[in-house]
């Protein structure tokens, strides 16, 4: 057999989404399995270096991991060509110095979305990696969802038709801090530490609807700020100066609507943490994280308006659960081969820092768009 070995420095991963997603379930599951198989006799293995602030944070990772290296010392590793691929994981704000720091140090990058704060310097992130001749990509984690790949089969195979419009529901209610501790970071309720519900989600939603659904040409967004007080990991209140919630409509190049509601000050009465409605001419489906409920048109009921009587239809009795036709491995982990495959064998990979730059804009022009009170049109991103 013969072994890529490939080098990554994985910073950020003393976080939520680095230690679950990235560290945990991402490069200690694939080394844990023995690489990526890339052919009957070729295999990828990662041999990773954690990088953070916290010494007793890394060492207890570094206990629960097969990962067992770690650092406090950034450009060490940075410095050291045994490390090709730098990866970043850290809070949003930190993102675009560590991003040019590691291209400049003729580093591989992949990291978290979103990939900056505005569009300018998201694309400044891709033009410099571009410049440098160094390989890179974003976390778009969703389009590898059970749910999303059961929604990709259904469309290939011609189930809806034309599809007419998409609403997706996305949030639940996330506590406050007063008597029950929040379940989310409080930098994500605090605009100047890079967090709020339009920055965080409309770059998902953008990658969400131009891989399924067609390429978003305009937005109308509403954001709202509904809990204007929360309270922080160190039990002080403070006040919530992003938005937590966005309603955002968005128009598509091939004429589809698609409306998302975003909040984290909503209780769920639905299927899922976010599920997206889709109505096509032949058949609808309703895509949650995993599951997907169908309806053909032969199975659509017929109802009739009248209040003043109990509706006779069970509506959810017309739906049904497509199946597990194939195996799914965690999102995250998925794309993580993808990109190890790219950079190793120099695969295609197009979920670049271009890609990453477009959500922020979707973002930067929801956010405009809801200060405004206006539809902004999103112009195409030249690379
Ligand atoms: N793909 C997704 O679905 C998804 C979901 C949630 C969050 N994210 C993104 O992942 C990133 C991290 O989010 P999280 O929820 O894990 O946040 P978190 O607060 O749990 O983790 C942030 C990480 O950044 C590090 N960090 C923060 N401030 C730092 C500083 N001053 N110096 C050095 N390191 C510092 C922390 O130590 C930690 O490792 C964010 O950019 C977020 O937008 C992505």
């Amino acid at each position: 057999m013969k072994t890529h070995k490939i080098g990554i420095i994985l910073n950020g991963v003393t976080g939520r989404m680095g230690t679950n997603q990235h560290l945990l379930r991402s490069i200690d599951a694939i080394i844990r399995q023995g690489g990526v198989r890339v052919s009957p006799t070729e295999v990828i293995l990662p041999e990773a270096v954690m990088v953070g602030r916290n010494e007793g944070k890394l060492k207890s990772l570094s206990e629960r991991s097969v990962v067992k290296d770690w650092t406090t010392d950034l450009d060490s590793v940075l410095g050291d060509k045994a490390f090709p691929i730098y990866f970043d994981a850290q809070s949003t704000l930190r993102r675009f110095e560590a991003v040019k720091k590691a291209a400049g140090a003729g580093k591989h990058v992949y990291c978290e979305k979103p990939t900056a704060v505005t569009t300018e310097d998201a694309l400044a992130l891709y033009r410099i990696c571009r410049d440098a001749g160094v390989k890179n990509g974003v976390v778009q984690d969703k389009l590898w969802l059970p749910g999303l790949v059961k929604f990709q089969r259904l469309k290939e195979s011609g189930f809806f038709g034309d599809i007419l419009s998409v609403r997706g529901e996305f949030g639940y209610w996330v506590f406050e801090g007063r008597s029950i501790p929040a379940q989310r970071p409080s930098w994500n309720y605090r605009k100047e530490d890079g967090g709020g519900m339009v920055v965080d989600m409309l770059c998902h939603w953008r990658y969400v609807i131009d891989n399924l659904f067609g390429d978003v040409k305009r937005v109308s967004c509403l954001a709202a700020t509904h809990i204007p007080e929360r309270v922080d990991e160190q039990g002080q209140p403070y006040p919530c100066t992003a938005d937590d919630s966005a309603y955002a409509t968005f128009e598509l190049e091939n004429g589809i609507i698609a409306h998302f509601n975003s909040s984290w000050c909503v209780r769920v009465r639905r299927d899922d943490l976010l599920t997206m409605q889709v109505d096509g001419t032949q058949g609808s489906a309703v895509v949650g994280l995993r599951d997907v409920w169908i309806q053909h048109y032969g199975n659509t009921p017929k109802p009739v308006w009248n209040p003043d009587a109990p509706n006779p239809i069970n509506f959810f009795d017309g739906w049904a659960k497509v199946p597990d036709q194939e195996p799914y491995d965690n999102a995250f982990k998925i794309q993580w081969e993808l990109f190890l495959r790219h950079v190793v064998l120099n695969e295609p990979f197009r979920w670049t820092l271009l890609e990453g730059a477009k959500g922020v804009q979707l973002a930067e022009r929801g956010l405009q768009s809801s200060l405004e009170r206006r539809w902004l049109d999103l112009p195409t991103l030249e690379a």
